[in-house]
């Protein structure tokens, strides 16, 4: 079975890497190049503004990448405001980044990027504010937030505050037709337009749509097998359902399956193929696996009852799962 997503998520694969790659943020952008060609010590700790898959965290990479240059990994912290377990994790955290560094010309800070800054309670951003001022001298940090208005203003009087726009509709074409041409992906001004819609300028989710919608349909989507995927939130589900197999979990992983089917309404062949592209992204299709769902392929259009199949495979890649331990 041919499959045109190859093996990854496309919102990774063509997250941009410089700032120049990035659109529709022009401000932004500038206003950043700006910071980089001035005196770079000087440089206030950073806030970005903005609706979700708009380019934040990306944008906050590249400018990372172009600050540093090839090894700024060493010199970038990210942390998720919502993922650690509350304030003192990230001063911890950032306590021992900031320990034994010292300021030079190439690095003359090291970065914290932290990301849904806008989920902290108004006490844990005053705490953070408090983590910013101790390790001012050699740490900036890149605040990044959906909403500016549930940032405590102690906070945004003391960063250059930047905002992100939702996509044009030119620019979410450009990008995403780019991403048809580099992927063999039949692309038209419908489909474009039908994406563009359901997705309010936010172009990882267009993006993610995009996908989802050249999988199942074989590399040639339409905006009938958009509004189809819509709302089905397809990746997150058919991500659950590889989870729940690899941990041995059959009943779950079944359920997930009929509940998603259902959602959907997406066929049994149009499913097989999301959870081959989600195996595949994920590097979990051994031997055993691509036969077994070739198989199911096949077996799919001659069943009267093409969910058993599918059902089916889901047993045996469970049990496949369980034997490599
Ligand atoms: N302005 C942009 N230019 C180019 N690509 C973009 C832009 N915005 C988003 N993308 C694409 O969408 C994906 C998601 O973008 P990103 O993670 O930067 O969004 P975000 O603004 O941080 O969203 P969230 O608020 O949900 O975290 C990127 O990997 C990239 O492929
Ligand atoms: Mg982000």
């Amino acid at each position: 079975m041919s499959s045109p997503t190859g093996s990854m998520l496309w919102i990774e694969k063509y997250r941009p890497k410089t700032l120049d790659e990035v659109v529709n943020q022009e401000e932004v952008v500038e206003g950043l190049k700006n910071l980089l060609s001035s005196n770079v010590s000087d440089m206030p700790h950073l806030l970005f503004a903005g609706p979700p898959g708009t380019g934040k965290t990306t944008v906050a990479l590249a400018f990372a990448r172009e600050l540093y240059g090839d090894h700024w990994r060493e010199y970038v912290l990210e942390l998720n405001a919502s993922d650690e377990r509350g304030i003192n994790v990230i001063r911890e955290k950032v306590k021992v980044f900031a320990q034994y560094f010292s300021p030079s010309e190439e690095a003359p800070f090291k970065l914290v990027i932290l990301d849904e800054a806008d989920m902290m309670t108004a006490e844990a951003q005053t705490a953070l504010r408090r983590i910013m001022e101790v390790n001012a001298r050699v740490t900036r940090f890149i605040l990044i937030c959906n909403y500016l208005n549930r940032i405590i203003s102690p906070i945004q009087s003391r960063t250059a505050i930047f905002r992100f726009k939702r996509l044009s509709y030119e620019d979410a074409k450009s990008y995403l037709m780019m991403i048809c041409s580099r992927e063999g992906v039949e692309c038209s001004e419908d489909l474009i337009r039908k994406i563009y819609n359901v997705s309010m300028g936010d172009l990882r989710k267009a993006i993610n749509l995009l996908q989802s919608a050249a999988t199942v349909s074989g590399g040639r989507p339409t905006p009938d097998v958009v509004e189809r995927i819509v709302g089905t939130a397809s990746p997150e589900a058919v991500s659950r359902i590889v989870d729940y197999m690899r941990m041995g979990d059959f009943n779950n992983a079944r359920a997930t399956l009929y509940d998603f089917m259902s959602v959907s309404g997406l066929d049994a062949g149009e499913v097989l193929r999301l959870l081959y592209s989600e195996m595949v992204s994920r590097n979990l299709l051994t031997p055993e696996i691509a036969e077994a769902m070739a198989e199911t392929e096949y077996r799919i259009q001659f069943s009267s009852n093409p969910e058993i199949q599918l059902v089916a495979l889901v047993a045996r890649i469970t049990s496949s799962m369980r034997g490599e331990g």
